[in-house]
């Protein structure tokens, strides 16, 4: 093996990247970190503030700030470089020019002898998990984005104050999509042991509140961007979940962007779907059983993606 036991770089040190690096060592998750960004008076500042937790963390973890060099041993590669979604536009229209940094960040880590695993959280995050792993020649199962982790989150949390549960009793995914085509699976949903449609059928009139969640859930970035000019907390978050299903090789299920090779009736698309992680990364795309009008929606969500790649990969 060419990387260094849970070394990670992380590209793009913006609020997305610095909320991710502060919950990787608030977690105890990695050994070392190295921030790269263009920006290097910045990224020193974070370096040093981000070293004096460690007398607080619960294991010391390195921080640094490097170059592409870094890439070379690194066990994961983290890409959130990259262009912003600001108020009244959508994560698609940022993919002009998301997709030319991306591959030129890419062109980079891979000069270095990079053989990792990269995980991309720049937005659209399926198109440029795509550009990703289109650009590196690394295999599929080296290059995952986070695909609609941070959607599931989001759903688990509004699900479990509306039935008054733990979010961890909440089992529910969003899939397809990171953005206005994702989908919930209520065919495979249930609150604190028992299935949604059970509940659903003992008390109609939730079927409403559900469908609110769900569109609550889809346009909260929406909402968040509104308020404070980015989302951060809960996609550094769920990058730091994803992270640590890597380094320590928990083949866990959990939903992120990965390459169909002909599950769910899809090929040659990253998309979010629930995928086994350990330590080489994607182990395996889990197919769900889903109802006939959730097939449809996954697919209308995967047309939506192939008609933007159609552009740049025609
Ligand atoms: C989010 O969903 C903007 O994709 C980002 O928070």
């Amino acid at each position: 093996m060419k990387y260094v036991e849970n070394k990670v770089v992380l590209i793009g040190a913006g609020a997305v990247g610095i909320a991710y690096a502060y919950a990787l060592v608030n977690q105890g998750i990695a050994d070392e970190l190295v921030l790269l960004d263009t920006n290097e008076n910045r990224t020193r500042g974070e370096v040093t503030d981000l070293n004096h937790c460690e007398a607080w963390a619960p294991s010391p973890i390195t921080v640094t700030h490097g170059g592409y060099e870094e890439c070379r041993d690194a066990a994961i590669v983290v890409l959130c470089a990259g262009a912003a979604q600001k108020t009244g536009q959508t994560r698609l229209d940022m993919v002009g020019t998301n997709v030319r940094i991306t591959q030129d960040i890419v062109s980079e880590v891979m000069a270095s002898g990079f053989d990792g695993i990269f995980l991309v959280a720049t937005n659209p995050v399926d198109i440029l998990t795509y550009a990703t792993w289109r650009h590196s020649g690394l295999p599929s199962a080296q290059v995952l984005g986070s695909g609609t982790s941070l959607d599931t989150a989001r759903l688990r949390y509004n699900l479990a104050q509306y039935f008054e549960v733990a979010t961890t009793n909440v089992h529910a995914m969003i899939i397809g999509e990171h953005g206005d085509s994702e989908l919930p699976v209520w065919s495979a949903a249930s609150i604190a042991g028992r299935s949604l449609a059970k509940r659903i059928a003992a008390n109609p009139q939730i079927e409403a509140d559900i469908e609110d969640i769900y569109v609550r859930t889809r346009d909260a970035a929406y909402d968040i961007i509104a308020a404070k000019g980015s989302t951060s907390y809960g996609i550094g978050m769920a990058l730091a979940r994803i992270t640590r299903a890597i380094l320590s090789n928990q083949k866990v299920t959990l939903p992120v962007s990965a390459l169909l090779e002909g599950q769910y009736g899809q090929e040659g698309i990253y998309i979010g779907v629930p995928a086994s992680i350990g330590r080489r990364g994607v182990r395996e795309v889990v197919e769900l059983d889903l109802d006939e009008q959730e097939t449809q929606r996954f697919t209308a969500s995967a047309d939506t993606l192939r008609t933007v790649m159609r552009e740049f990969w025609p």
